[in-house]
């Protein structure tokens, strides 16, 4: 199996948790394009669908899937997300696509996460992917150097802009022993809207596709 079959696979096992009269988040990436096609063929009677980005939101129109915003859903019961990394406790790095501040947005607001992934994704210890933390233009050196206080090697994303007008510094050299703390410091730092760290809204259940198919966890 190749990776794009792999995360074809996991796209296609999210669909037994979308339910009729459901508001269904959805994230972002070419995992969750693979979910937005299998939602597409499926027509499941959902009340609509919540989007992570503008990408999602355009991708999700195009197919005549029915947009929300979430300032009119109130919570929701289900959000569907790729991730960059996952590890054991269902801890992620997400952001390669630069939507991670949104992604958070709809996931903590989600009642379940079910996150998708092909089984590249899993490790033992997260923080081999650049941790990717958006930040106001204004502030982008001033973050970049606390960064560094942090252990952290900062390199400014080049040509992103993200859906929010802002920059992305992915970070090497983070010590992620205790996630959910590298998360709260990080977003304490004046100037940072976001990162990447999803380990105070970890997923709920994880769905990996591999050679032998999907392996469900909860
Ligand atoms: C986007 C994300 C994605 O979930 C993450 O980058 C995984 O993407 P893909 O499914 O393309 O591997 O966090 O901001």
């Amino acid at each position: 199996m190749d990776i794009n079959q792999k995360k074809k696979a996991a796209a296609e096992a999210a669909l037994a948790y979308v339910k009729p009269g459901m508001i269904v988040g959805v994230g972002t990436g070419s995992t969750v394009n693979f979910f937005i096609e299998a939602l597409a063929a499926a027509r499941v009677q959902v009340d609509g669908y919540v989007a992570s980005s503008i990408a999602t939101e355009q991708r999700l129109r195009s197919q005549g899937l029915n947009v929300l915003d979430l300032n009119q859903t109130g919570d929701i019961p289900i959000y569907v997300d790729g991730a960059d990394e996952i590890d054991i406790y269902f801890r992620m790095i997400k952001g390669g696509g630069a939507a991670l501040t949104r992604e958070k947005i709809v996931a903590s607001a989600a009642r379940q996460f079910v996150c998708i992934v092909d089984d590249s994704k899993e490790v033992n210890m997260l923080g081999k992917f650049p941790l990717p933390v958006e930040v106001l233009p204004f502030a982008r050196s001033f973050v970049a150097r606390q960064l560094v206080k942090l252990g952290g090697n900062p390199t400014l994303r080049q040509g992103v802009s993200t859906d929010n007008g802002n920059v992305i510094l992915d970070v090497v050299g983070l010590d992620f022993t205790n996630p959910v703390e590298l998360e709260r410091e990080i977003n304490n730092i004046p100037g940072v809207l976001d990162n990447g760290v999803f380990a105070k809204r970890r997923a709920d259940v994880l769905l990996v596709g591999g050679n032998d198919g999907v392996q469900t966890h909860k």
